[in-house]
């Protein structure tokens, strides 16, 4: 799916001091795999706006294609999903390839489990050494037949089998496993019942209520009665919130006469960077909309000085694919920042804990690398150098954001996988004063 022969390559960054002006970034990914996926199980028509026309999200796209849902995509950011209903999927002729695309591949496994026919997924080089057990265990427990390879893709969903629904106690915070779960238990007899040890994003669960599904939540856990049927719906898809953190950061460096970002879905589930960087001091207004299934504001964000910070372990997973731009943040704060209980960054699109460190490295900044988690020395701002993003989106964005504090250029490597998530970075980036090109 990725690296396609006219991908960009590398990213070269010049400092600049300052950024402003208003962007939208694309819209949420999370949501727009989602929308897809229950859209296709639904009876009758799911109209998407503000889709992610990312390699990710048209990766869930194909896979649905391939199991027989019809989809048109009048614009680019414009889907109309004539869903199949509850047991209208039928076998894909190949294996679904989810490219570097982790919930299209986990959130699969949940709706394909439970059907007739066999599945096998697969993905790109990232993707295939990610670990699967944690949604194929839970899922055997409900009776799915599943091999994955060593814990990681292939995985073959094997199907004909009738699944049950289970009372699961995660053992790791994820929002993919949960939502597989869920997904499977729709498919189920009986009651599936899912607790998390710590809250995670819970786009599913609103977005099932949004097709007309019951989903109870109490306490931790969220809990739903298998056999319900979906209705097709319309889905406004907010601006991704994990797309303006790169710009947020950028703002809270650089943004003299401040930077506003629009539309941005603002889920509480997702803003923990938002809680971070206030705790640093970063100026930040946000500007609620009256929305529907998932909150919307204007989020306004000023230059600030910012203090490095011991990060709340509960915000842990409310912010957990933002780090690497958080570590950038720290780099400038001043002071040390230090992230625990973070281990999950190691089994990403990357190591993030270890390709930020080298990163951080090569750019001069004091830091020591934790089991599960980091230390950050902040304060003293970026060398130039060449930093390797081992194909990570979002390390790649995030090296961008750190010429807003660097003496020299920054030669960013392997950066094709940005159009995974941030279609449009570059000039997005540039627009608001940001100094990079794509040569
Ligand atoms: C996602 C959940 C998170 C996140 C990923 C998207 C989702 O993964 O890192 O980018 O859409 O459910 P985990 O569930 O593995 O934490």
């Amino acid at each position: 799916m990725s690296g396609a022969a006219t991908a960009v390559k590398e990213y070269q960054v010049a400092p600049a001091s300052r950024v402003g002006g208003e962007v939208t970034v694309p819209g949420d990914k999370s949501i727009s795999h989602r929308a897809l996926l229950l859209g296709g199980i639904a009876t009758g028509e799911t109209r998407i706006s503000g889709f992610l026309a990312s390699e990710d999200c048209l990766a869930t796209l194909g896979a649905l294609r391939a199991l027989g849902v019809r989809i048109e995509r009048p614009q680019p950011t414009g889907v109309i999903v004539h869903g199949v209903g509850a047991n209208g999927l039928h076998a894909a002729a190949a294996p679904l390839d989810m490219g570097n695309a982790g919930t299209a591949m986990r959130l699969s496994m949940g709706l394909l489990a439970g059907r007739p026919f066999a599945s096998t997924l697969i993905g790109d080089a990232s993707l295939m050494r990610r670990p699967m057990e944690r949604v194929a265990g839970p899922l055997r427990q409900m009776g799915a037949e599943i091999t994955t390879h060593d814990g990681r893709p292939p995985v073959l969903l094997h199907g004909g089998r009738q699944l049950t629904g289970i009372d699961y106690a995660m053992p790791i915070a994820s929002a993919q496993v949960k939502s597989a779960v869920l997904l499977a238990g729709l498919s189920a007899q009986g009651r599936t019942r899912v607790s998390e040890p710590a809250a995670t994003r819970d786009h599913t669960e609103r977005m099932l209520a949004a097709f007309g599904v019951r989903v109870d939540r109490e306490g931790s856990a969220v809990s739903l009665t298998g056999g319900q049927r979906l209705t097709g719906t319309n889905i406004e898809v907010p601006a991704d919130f994990s797309s303006a953190a790169f710009f947020l950061v950028a703002g809270a460096l650089a943004a003299q006469d401040g930077l506003r970002l629009r539309n941005v879905g603002i889920n509480p589930t997702r803003t923990g960077l938002l809680d971070m960087l206030q705790m640093m001091g970063a100026h930040i207004v946000v500007h609620a909309h009256a929305g529907g299934g998932e909150p919307i504001a204007d989020l306004e964000v000023h230059a600030s000085r910012l203090r490095g910070i011991e990060v709340p372990p509960d915000l842990v997973p409310l912010s957990i694919d933002e780090f690497p731009v958080f570590f950038i943040a720290a780099a400038c704060a001043e002071g040390e920042t230090i992230v625990r209980g973070a281990g999950e960054l190691r089994v990403k699109e990357s190591d993030r804990l270890a390709v930020m460190a080298e990163g951080l490295g090569t750019l001069g900044i004091e830091h020591t690398l934790l089991a599960d988690g980091i230390r950050i020395r902040g304060g003293q701002g970026f060398g130039g150098g060449t930093v390797d993003s081992h194909g990570d989106h979002r390390i790649a964005m995030s090296f961008a954001v750190a010429s807003l504090r660097a003496r020299d250029r920054i030669r960013i490597l392997d950066v094709a996988n940005v159009a995974t998530s941030f279609p449009g970075f570059v000039d997005l980036a540039q627009s608001v004063g940001i100094r990079i090109s794509a040569p």
